[in-house]
C-alpha cells in the first residue's frame, strides 16, 4: 500500500491538555493558506472513529474486563479505525492527526496496570496490525500528575473509569509514555505552561512534520 499522506499522533495522560491543543491545531490547519500548503488534515480520536469502533469504545470505557481482554478490544478498535478510514485517506493523500494511538496501549494497559509481563503480547499485536515505520511522529504533552488529574476534573467531559484511577497509576502512565516514546520520532512538550506556549510549540513541531 503507497501511504502518502503523513501520521502524527498526540499523546498524554488524562488531563494534559490533548482535547484543547487538537482543537487549536485543527482551526490552526484549516485555514484556506494552511489547507494549500499542506493539503487536508483529518483528526480522528481513539477508541472510536466509526460505528463499530464507537461501539467497542463504549465496551471498553464502560466495563471492567480481563487485562488481555482489555488490549485486544483497544487493538480491535485500532484495527478498524486504520482499516477503514485511516489508510484511504493516506492513501489520498491526507495526513491524520491522531488523538492516541498504541503508545496510550503501552502505557495505560502495560505500566499503568503493573503489566509488563504483557509487553511482549501488546508489542506482536502491533507487529500484526500496524504497518511498519506508520507513525511520522509522537508529540507527548508532559505534565505533572497531580496538576493533570486537577484538570481532569474540570473539565465537562463524563468521566471513563480510566479518570477514576489514583495518581499512582497516572505516574505510571506517565513514566511508561516515557520509556515507550523512545522507539518513535517524537517529542516531549512540557504542558505546564500556558496553553498559547504550548499551542506555538505544538504548531510549530506539526508544521515541520508537515513539511517534511
Ligand atoms: P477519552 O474520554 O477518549 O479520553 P481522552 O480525551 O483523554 O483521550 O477516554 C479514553 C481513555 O482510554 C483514556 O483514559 C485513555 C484510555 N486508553 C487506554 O487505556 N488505552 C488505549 O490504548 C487508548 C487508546 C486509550
Amino acid at each position: 500500500m503507497n501511504i502518502r499522506g503523513k501520521v502524527i499522533v498526540l499523546e498524554g495522560v488524562d488531563g494534559a491538555g490533548k482535547t484543547t491543543q487538537l482543537e487549536y491545531l485543527r482551526s490552526y490547519l484549516s485555514l484556506p493558506e494552511q489547507r494549500e500548503r499542506f493539503g487536508e488534515t483529518v483528526f480522528v480520536h481513539e477508541p472510536g472513529g466509526n460505528e463499530v469502533g464507537e461501539k467497542l469504545r463504549e465496551i471498553i470505557l464502560t466495563y471492567t474486563m480481563d487485562a488481555k481482554t482489555e488490549i485486544l478490544l483497544f487493538f480491535a478498535s485500532r484495527n478498524e479505525l486504520l482499516q477503514k478510514v485511516v489508510l484511504p485517506l493516506l492513501n489520498e493523500g491526507k495526513n491524520v492527526i491522531y488523538d492516541r494511538f498504541e503508545l496510550s496501549t503501552f502505557a495505560y494497559q502495560v505500566y499503568g496496570r503493573q503489566r509488563e509481563d504483557l509487553r511482549d503480547f501488546v508489542l506482536s499485536l502491533s507487529q500484526e496490525i500496524v504497518p511498519e515505520h506508520f507513525v511520522d511522529y509522537v508529540f507527548f504533552l508532559d505534565l505533572d500528575v497531580e496538576i493533570a488529574k486537577e484538570r481532569d476534573q474540570l473539565r465537562d467531559a463524563k468521566s471513563t473509569r480510566f479518570d477514576l484511577e489514583g495518581v499512582d497509576f497516572f505516574n505510571r502512565v506517565r513514566e511508561g509514555y516515557k520509556r515507550e516514546l523512545l522507539r518513535y520520532p517524537h517529542a516531549i512538550i512540557d504542558a505546564s505552561r500556558t496553553r498559547g506556549e504550548i499551542r506555538d510549540e505544538l504548531i510549530q513541531g506539526v508544521k515541520r512534520v508537515l513539511e517534511g
